[in-house]
């Protein structure tokens, strides 16, 4: 897949699916089931490291996790989350660090916060130094301390107004897709009619050009969180704490190892 067969999935009206992914094993498991899109989100900090926030992961962080997805996807676009504070300082600044990932990862695109006039001058550039750039509006995470929660945005026509005007700015600098997230089904439906580049929808209703979630969210792995928008597809955290227990209570019985496991 490229940046392009992205662009003619929304000319098709083909629907396109993406997934987080940030391990070698997991990214197999997505790839392998036709996937479009594979993400490595920074959402890594939360649901790998167990931060509050996406806020401390780091370059090395993003690029060591990129490079093990890498590994694992054959087929799907491989896009990965620059964090904070790598791509918002000047648009040097960002070039040479979504270079980086590129070069060192494998990754065929970047995915960048924000639509402000600055942020659409930093796509600009990068576009025009060969790095393809996938934007990301609504809730935007690293925004979390401005915003004071992740709950939905663009409710108020105003807001609305201003970030389908982002949407545009964006599609104008080169974006080749845009991440939506946690906007109302009505607004995300009309940028989406609006752009000629595909929106990918999380939180965001069924209207847009493809739907992303985060992984251990749809596997049921994240248990306690249960936003409106997700859809578990499995309950993995359940049957992990099973076989996890049966392990402990069969080596403290001795049922495990049992002579098939062990060598003569
Ligand atoms: O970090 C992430 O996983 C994301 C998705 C939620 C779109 O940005």
């Amino acid at each position: 897949m490229t940046t392009r067969d992205f662009l003619a999935m929304k000319r098709r009206g083909e629907k396109i699916a993406v997934l987080t992914a940030y391990d070698v094993l997991f990214a197999r498991v997505v790839d392998e089931a036709g996937m479009d899109g594979v993400l490595v989100g920074d959402s890594v900090g939360q649901v790998f490291a167990g931060y509050s926030s996406t806020l401390p992961v780091t370059l090395e962080q993003m690029i060591y996790h990129a490079q093990a997805v890498r590994r694992g996807v054959r087929r799907a676009l491989l896009i990965v989350d620059m964090p904070f504070l790598t791509y918002q300082v000047n648009p040097e600044e960002a070039i040479r660090n979504c270079g980086r990932v590129l070069q060192e990862t494998g990754a065929q695109a970047v995915k960048l916060e924000g639509g402000s006039e600055a942020m659409a001058e930093t796509v600009r550039r990068l576009v025009s130094v060969g790095i393809p750039v996938m934007g990301h509006l609504g809730l935007t995470p690293q925004s979390v301390n401005v915003f004071g929660g992740y709950g939905l945005h663009g409710r108020e026509e105003e807001e609305g107004a201003a970030i389908l005007a982002a949407a545009r700015r964006l599609a104008g600098a080169g974006c080749f897709s845009i991440v939506l997230e946690m906007l109302p089904r009505g607004l995300a439906a009309e940028i989406t009619r609006a752009l000629p580049i595909p929106t990918i929808g999380i939180g965001a209703g069924p209207d847009c050009d493809g739907q992303v979630l985060v992984l251990p969210d749809l596997l049921g792995l994240n248990e306690g969180f249960h936003p409106r928008f997700l859809k578990c597809y499995a309950e993995l955290g359940a049957a992990a704490r099973s076989a996890v227990s049966h392990y402990v209570q069969e080596v403290k019985s001795g049922g495990y190892p049992g002579p098939e496991h062990t060598y003569e």
